[in-house]
């Protein structure tokens, strides 16, 4: 299994879900966060205002798949995402040892969906 981690503009999380709802995901946990990249201590353009700040608000998505879908969902991520401005974000991928579904007991790819 794959956790993808991805580090999206707020505005885009809707959009996100949706086609991740297509793609038939059984679950994702989303955190408001805030980064910055490597534009630390420059400007970004954030809802039509510009701050000149370190930390920008960004949503992280975590979703754990199975293998055989992880470069799929990665993909998708990554085009909804992306606008071509800096601070579009950055996708981790990781792999993820076990996964336990807590009322069941279940564990590995059978807990994940
Ligand atoms: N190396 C990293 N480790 C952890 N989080 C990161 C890292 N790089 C970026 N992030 C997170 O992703 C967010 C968006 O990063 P961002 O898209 O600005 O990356 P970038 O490398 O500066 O690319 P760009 O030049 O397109 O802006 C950051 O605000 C931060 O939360
Ligand atoms: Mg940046």
């Amino acid at each position: 299994m794959k956790k993808i981690e991805a580090v999206i503009k707020p505005f885009k999380l809707d959009e996100i879900k949706d086609v991740l709802n297509k793609l038939g995901i059984q679950g994702m946990t989303i955190t408001e966060v805030k980064g910055f990249g490597r534009q630390k201590g420059h400007t970004e353009l954030y809802r039509g205002t510009e701050y000149i700040v370190d930390f920008i608000p960004k949503i992280k998505i975590e979703i754990i798949v199975p293998d055989n879908i992880a470069d799929e969902v990665a993909n998708v991520i990554e085009k909804t995402a992306k606008t071509g401005k800096i601070g579009d974000g950055k996708i981790f991928i990781s792999n993820v040892d076990d996964v336990i579904r807590i009322r069941t007991g279940q564990r590995g790819e059978g807990a994940v969906s």
